[in-house]
């Protein structure tokens, strides 16, 4: 895992945005696995702002949605179709028939969520899947407990991520108990994934997810089982891992090494 801790959400926002925008220059046709709450937010203002100001081209990328409510129709102001619509979508170019988020109103689930890891995989598998982290470290709606080879399918929330969620809804009563999610296992097939979490809320989860165990009780520890998986937090969120000054090394190293600041680094340097 690579963890890079920026001072604030926002420079971190913008460091995730232009991880995505140097995928989509390299392979105008590649595959995000895009997220919603209020943690890529930020990331997608600065995407939104890159189309604008930099003519970043989204006319042939394909997405998809990690997740979406049970019960919500694909225009309800809360679901994550609309939240996608608006934080997203309609301010870049992407081509609306290659932007995927489940249907929560579809009848037979068993058929729709078959069909979505169909469609993932015709798509030829998803380049970079964003990321946000629930605070009890979920991902996606992987609530814990959830098996780490689990793939596309129905879960019902748990009492916190509703209370969590609930601020959107206006209270936890509005909040559907019911979601379709992308599976872990789904998540661990991205070539590439993109962990975001921001605040002093998410610390506890953060440091479980990146130096705990692996364990079905915090389904984004499984991300250390990846092999390409970038960690982008604030100092709040970072705020509780013990080996942060090795990440701030490690992170330094790789800055030099992308500057091509070999002798800094002591390689091609002999010394007797
Ligand atoms: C929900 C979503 C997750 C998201 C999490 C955190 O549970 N299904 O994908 O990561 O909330 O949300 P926020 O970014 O608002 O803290």
């Amino acid at each position: 895992m690579r963890v890079i801790i920026h001072p604030d959400s926002e420079s971190a926002s913008r460091r995730a945005a232009e991880f995505i925008a140097e995928l989509v220059r390299r392979k105008p046709d590649c595959v995000l696995g895009l997220a919603t709450g209020s943690t890529p937010l930020g990331t997608y203002r600065e995407l939104i702002r890159m189309h604008r100001d930099d003519g970043l081209d989204f006319s042939q990328v394909t997405t998809f949605n990690l997740d979406e409510y049970v019960g919500l129709s694909p225009v309800h102001p809360q679901s994550y179709r609309q939240f996608m619509q608006q934080g997203l979508f309609e301010h870049i170019n992407v081509d609306p028939n290659r932007t995927h988020v489940p249907d929560g109103r579809a009848l037979d689930f068993e058929t729709h969520c078959r069909l979505y890891e169909q469609q993932i995989a015709e798509a030829g598998g998803i380049d970079l899947q964003v990321l946000g982290l629930g605070s009890d470290g979920h991902i996606a709606f992987n609530a814990p407990g959830s098996s780490l080879g689990s793939r596309t399918r129905l879960k019902s929330l748990t009492g916190e991520t509703i209370r969590d969620n609930a601020r959107f809804f206006g209270s936890e009563d509005k909040v559907p108990r019911l979601a379709v999610t992308m599976g872990v296992g789904t998540i661990l097939e991205s070539r590439r994934c993109l962990l975001l979490a921001f605040g002093t809320h998410k610390a506890f989860a953060v440091r479980e997810t990146v130096e705990g165990p692996v364990t079905a009780q915090i389904t984004a520890s499984a991300l250390q089982m990846h092999r390409d998986v970038c960690c982008l937090f604030d100092e709040a969120a970072g705020r509780l891992l013990v080996r942060r000054d090795y990440y701030n090394e490690v992170e330094h190293a790789q800055r030099l090494l992308e500057q091509g600041e070999l002798r800094a680094l002591g390689i091609g340097r002999s010394e007797v």
